[in-house]
């Protein structure tokens, strides 16, 4: 039985104070509940956020990092950086990345390679744009984006890794898959999974949705049987509306 895993997404967010003040409300207000929870602060507030969840039941992700380990790559920053300020895990593939930063399956991949050689756990975002759903392309869609994300990472490293089905017309937008649409993609990803790596592996990983979940819709979502917790935007920005959602999710 998989337990839940609830993701905190902040994007490009709050300040400093804005930043501790929230992370200091989620320890207190997720301690003692009984799931997986993530919280992913920009870059420069990750230190600090982690000073304050240390040691708690919120572990701290990175929104991105680079594909490559060091070196002379203006403005990136290593998955060996992050490892050493606290962070754990870390999302890559989110569709804000491949659409308004050009990033493609392929640097998807390299990224994904490099975030596990240091020692992180990746969370891989997944999902069709609108145009994609019309026409009934969602499944191949997201089957090419874990495949090409995928290649050439092992059964064992899969164990370090999550994937999050957001699609992105559902981002930001108000608007939500059904629970019905999301569980029919999630039994797709699981399928896929099991067809590269066999059905043990696809009946571990953790498949998340994402797209405007928040605290009215997250029960819901989060009773299907192939959505095992959700990557929060805009709801993970307040305490208020981040923790009905943990609290759904550790029942
Ligand atoms: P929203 O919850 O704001 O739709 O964002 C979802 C998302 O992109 C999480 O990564």
């Amino acid at each position: 039985m998989r337990s839940k895993y609830v993701a905190g997404n902040w994007k490009m967010n709050m300040d400093k104070e804005g930043a501790q003040a929230l992370a200091k409300g989620l320890v207190e207000s997720l301690k003692g509940l009984n799931a997986k929870f993530m919280i992913a602060p920009p870059f420069v507030y990750l230190d600090s956020v982690y000073q304050i969840i240390k040691g708690s039941n919120i572990i701290l992700g990175a929104q991105d990092m680079a594909a490559t380990e060091n070196g002379a790559h203006t403005g990136a920053v290593s998955g060996a950086m992050l490892k050493d300020i606290g962070v754990s895990t870390v999302i890559l593939g989110h569709s804000e990345r491949r659409y308004e930063f050009y990033e493609n399956d392929t640097l998807i991949n390299r990224k994904i390679h490099e975030a596990l050689k240091s020692g992180l756990d990746v969370v891989l975002c997944i999902g069709e744009l609108s145009s994609h759903r019309i026409v009934g392309v969602t499944e191949r869609i997201c089957e090419i984006q874990i495949r090409d994300g995928l290649a050439g990472i092992t059964d064992e490293q899969l164990s370090h890794i999550s994937i999050a089905y957001e699609p992105v017309w559902a981002i930001g937008t108000g608007k939500t898959a059904t629970p019905q649409e999301a569980q029919d993609v999630h039994a797709s990803v699981r399928s896929v999974i099991s067809r590269i790596y066999g059905p043990k592996a696809a009946e571990e990983i953790k498949i998340l949705y994402g797209g405007s979940m928040n605290a009215s819709n997250a029960e819901e979502l989060l009773a299907q049987p192939d959505i095992d917790g959700g990557l929060i935007g805009g709801a993970s920005l307040k305490t208020d509306t981040f923790t009905p959602i943990c609290k759904f999710a550790s029942r």
